[in-house]
């Protein structure tokens, strides 16, 4: 439920131009800006001023959120509905769990994991002879998404490794251009998936063994698999190797696994070091998540800006616009993480939720989305929040070109919000067809560089934030039952029990001749 405080505020600011509002206070753009650990928030092109922040701080704090954060951080069990922690924040040693079970798990995985990747790196590990030239990572949801984001967005800190491939799709043109081009003989296919039991990647995971059977024969193909699971039983029954099999546990999400077993493909392809400084961001963003303030507190405050678009001001989407083509794949990442995480309306307790959860999360890479939907942004019906998300050096590149992706990222955020009004002049259809409304909110997350340690930070920073979020909601964050009815209605129609189907997709079953009259 909306306390009165913060309905009054939002109807105060709604009733402001946003422009004035800027003007209205000279230390607005300093009091709406924050930064740790390399990167910005400037909200200051928010509806919100220092008042109603500090009504949403207080909105929060007495929903509890200290013992919240405390229970997060500690290992309490805060996904009630599976029973279990959320401690993916103890693989950058960011959770108080020393000298824990927690603590030495990780530990020890980090060092097989490492050692692991400094072999393959090393061109030590040899499965038919020859050093691995490609790793292709057969994963999918959380199992995909941040090992691939992260691949993608730190490709320039690679070095000499293995190159990083990755299938998700059950679609077989995913695997083939994996292997496209590859000595099948060089390459390592790591299996990610924390269940070890979600079809597209067992499926995938099969045609892949198949596929390298008839190049390299059946007995050796196995040589070539390795994986990351909290199902270490059911990873060896596939055929992998025990020694090969890298564990997690169950109180890792999928969606928060990047930094666990589920990163060895970064950690080959990148190498331990530049994984190990992309964990020390996230660290970074632990320690400051913490302690700090809360009315300073990056993710909270990013998340109250979220909650007060979503749930004061009626936004129901936010679009994020990455202006970094290494960072192109923030966007889906941010989906998963997101999405899964808030797309729930019944509280924690079981209770038909009082608010719609977290907002739809979608967007793509500047300047390339400036030429496809930002006019939807600019002049379409409905206000959508955006993010933007840049790199502070390339304000002052030697590069043009980024000089320029940077110059286009602040116009972009300056036009949403002054919009303009065209004269009528001789042809007031035209001018009016011309103008745009402004008043339209965007932030800016700022990266000193792209770097693994901002990276790490920005993923954490998320991670955090949708925590607070779900505080906010009165939602578990970190179970997904939303995704398992899907799952079971695949399986009756692949075994072909079709009686509980409606009548509209057993008649497209008929029609495209999956099953006969
Ligand atoms: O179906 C949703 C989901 O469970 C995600 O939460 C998860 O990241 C993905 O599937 C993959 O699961 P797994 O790692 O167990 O293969």
């Amino acid at each position: 439920m909306l306390p009165p405080e913060l309905t009054a505020h939002a109807a105060r600011l709604g009733e402001v131009r946003l422009r004035e509002l800027m003007g209205a206070d000279p230390g607005r753009a300093a009091s709406l800006l924050m930064a740790h650990a390399g990167i910005e928030l400037d909200f200051s092109k928010q509806r919100l001023d220092p008042s109603s922040l500090a009504a949403l701080v207080a909105h929060l704090e007495g929903l509890g959120f200290a013992a919240r954060r405390d229970a997060l951080l500690s290992g309490g069990i805060v996904n009630a509905s599976e029973g279990r922690p959320a401690l993916h924040t103890a693989y950058r040693h960011g959770a108080r769990v020393q000298g824990s079970d927690a603590e030495h798990l990780v530990d020890e995985t980090q060092a097989q994991t490492r050692a692991f990747a400094t072999r393959v790196r090393g061109g030590d590990f040899r499965p038919a002879g020859k050093p691995v030239s490609r790793v292709i990572n057969i994963g999918i949801g959380g199992s995909d998404l941040g090992p691939r984001l992260v691949a993608d967005a730190l490709a320039d800190h690679a070095g000499a490794g293995p190159e990083l491939r990755f299938v998700a799709s059950l679609d077989p043109t995913d695997l083939q251009h994996a292997v496209a081009g590859a000595d099948p003989e060089t390459l390592l296919f790591i299996i990610a998936s924390k269940s070890f039991s979600t079809q597209e990647t067992l499926m995938n995971g099969q045609a892949a063994r198949d596929w390298l059977a008839g190049h390299v024969g059946a007995a050796q193909a196995g040589r070539h698999f390795a994986a990351a699971s909290a199902a270490r039983d059911k990873a060896v029954a596939f055929g992998i190797a025990s020694d090969n099999v890298f564990d997690f546990p169950d109180w890792v999400g999928g969606r928060y696994s990047v930094w666990s077993a589920v990163g060895l493909s970064l950690e080959i392809g990148l190498g331990p070091d530049v994984f190990a400084a992309f964990r020390d961001g996230a660290r970074s963003m632990d320690a400051h998540f913490a302690i700090a303030p809360l009315a300073r507190n990056l993710p909270v405050v990013k998340a109250l800006v979220d909650f007060w678009n979503r749930n004061l001001l009626g936004h129901p989407s936010r679009c994020v616009a990455a202006y970094s083509a290494r960072l192109g794949l923030l966007p889906g990442y941010l989906q998963q993480l997101e999405m899964e995480s808030l797309g729930k309306s019944v509280t924690a307790n079981g209770e038909p939720a009082p608010l719609p959860g977290g907002a739809l999360v979608w967007g793509g890479c500047g300047t390339e989305v400036q030429h496809s939907f930002f006019q939807w942004l600019h002049q379409g019906g409905d206000v959508t929040p955006v993010d933007f998300i840049g790199i502070a050096s390339h304000f002052a590149s030697d590069d043009p070109r980024e000089r320029v992706l940077a110059a286009n990222m602040a116009a972009q955020g300056a036009a949403l919000l002054d919009g303009v009004q065209l004269p009528a002049g001789d042809d007031p259809a035209l001018a009016a067809q011309r103008s745009m409304p402004g008043g339209r909110i965007s932030s800016v997350l700022l990266l000193d560089a792209l770097t693994p340690g901002t990276l790490g930070a920005l993923l954490a920073l998320h991670e955090h934030k949708v925590f607070v979020e779900s505080v906010l909601y009165g939602i578990n964050p970190f179970d997904q039952w939303g995704v398992e009815l899907g799952k079971v209605l695949t399986k009756g129609i692949l075994d072909g029990e079709l009686s509980r189907y409606d009548a509209s997709t057993r008649a497209m079953l008929a029609r495209t001749g999956f099953v006969s009259d």
